[in-house]
């Protein structure tokens, strides 16, 4: 799939998720064959009044080609401002707008989900968007509850110069209880000439041919199935390559998985960014022992202390 001038080497891209998708953590599922990473988003507004650590979110290494950064606001100028230091400071191969995030701290200024209720905002964003900077931008979006209103966004999108676009078929109101639509996405893909991506608890083998047969789109985007279990997209791949299921071992895997996670946020110096507890419960959910190992990551001073009793875990586990 192209996005614009950019090559996907596939079409199973890890979704951008706040907290979640690092730097580390994109680069073990581009390791397991995610074709495309997301960053965390960006705030337009913490970009451009120089909160210099928010470039953090949108620091890549050469082994992440091609990655995108996803930004959020609702103003044309200031996203398109920070877009230019986005592209200056982290170097994207993509620029994604944020159109879909549900939550409060973001909806109640007009961001994120609340965009859609404005379509021409969006079309004024993405059209200076993508007149201002020279990489592809895409958007992400959620469904409305009328279709047609959702098939006009997506249209707007495209006619302002997007060159791809996500659907989550959740409303805004629905967070993420219920089911997705992917009903939305087939429609979307069926009117637009632009890469369209469906996304929305796509959580295994068969749950990614089925988004792919069911609604003929490009790509498919996972979230949060991917928590803790890069190893994912290596079983997917595997399955959408050659219709079989893979062979392995989950505990052990998900174990050399965390540890390995644990050391590449220390190689780039991150590991106080994130929330070590949490991190660790995704990586050991259902694994034997998974709450000892977890008590022990969260008392361990240190990397090296937080290696060793992974390393105890594992003997344990194999033994
Ligand atoms: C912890 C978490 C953080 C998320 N952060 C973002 C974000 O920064 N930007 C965004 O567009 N979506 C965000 N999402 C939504 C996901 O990208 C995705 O659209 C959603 O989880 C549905 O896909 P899934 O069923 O595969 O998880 C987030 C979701 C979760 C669970």
């Amino acid at each position: 799939m192209m996005i614009g001038k950019v090559k996907i080497p596939g079409n199973i891209l890890l979704a951008p998720m706040s907290n979640v998708t690092n730097l580390p953590f994109r680069l073990m599922c581009r390791k397991y064959g995610a074709s495309m990473t997301y960053s965390e988003m960006m705030s337009s507004d913490a970009v451009i009044h120089g909160n210099a650590r928010t470039f953090d979110r949108g620091k890549s290494c050469g082994n992440e080609r091609p990655f995108g950064v996803q930004i959020f606001g609702n103003s044309p100028q200031t996203i398109s401002s920070a877009a230019l230091m986005i592209e200056e400071n982290c170097n994207p191969d993509i620029i994604d707008l944020n159109c879909g995030c549900p939550a409060k701290l973001l909806t109640k200024d007009g961001f994120g989900s609340a965009l859609l209720s404005s379509p021409e905002t969006i079309h004024s964003i993405i059209n200076e968007l993508s007149e201002t900077v020279s990489t592809p931008v895409t958007a992400k979006i959620r469904v409305l509850e009328d279709m047609e209103k959702t098939l006009k966004i997506a249209g707007l999108i495209e006619d302002a110069g997007a060159s791809a676009l996500t659907v989550h078929g959740r409303t805004q109101q629905q967070q993420y209880s219920g089911s997705p639509d992917i009903e939305y996405a087939k429609r979307i893909k069926e009117e637009l000439s632009i890469p369209v991506i469906v996304n929305g608890d796509i959580v295994d083998e068969a749950s990614a041919e089925q988004a792919l047969d069911n609604t003929g789109c490009d790509g498919i985007m996972i979230g949060r199935a991917a928590m803790g279990n890069p190893f994912l997209f290596r079983r997917i791949s595997h399955y959408l390559d050659t219709g079989k299921m893979l062979d392995f071992q989950d505990c052990e895997q998900r174990i050399l998985d965390l540890r390995e996670y644990f050391m590449l946020l220390e190689e780039h110096k991150l590991m106080h960014t994130i929330n070590v507890r949490a991190h660790a419960r995704w990586f050991t959910r259902g694994i034997r022992n998974g709450r000892h190992i977890r008590n022990r990551i969260a008392e361990a001073g240190n990397v090296d202390e937080m290696l060793l009793s992974i390393d105890d875990m594992c003997r344990d586990v194999w033994r």
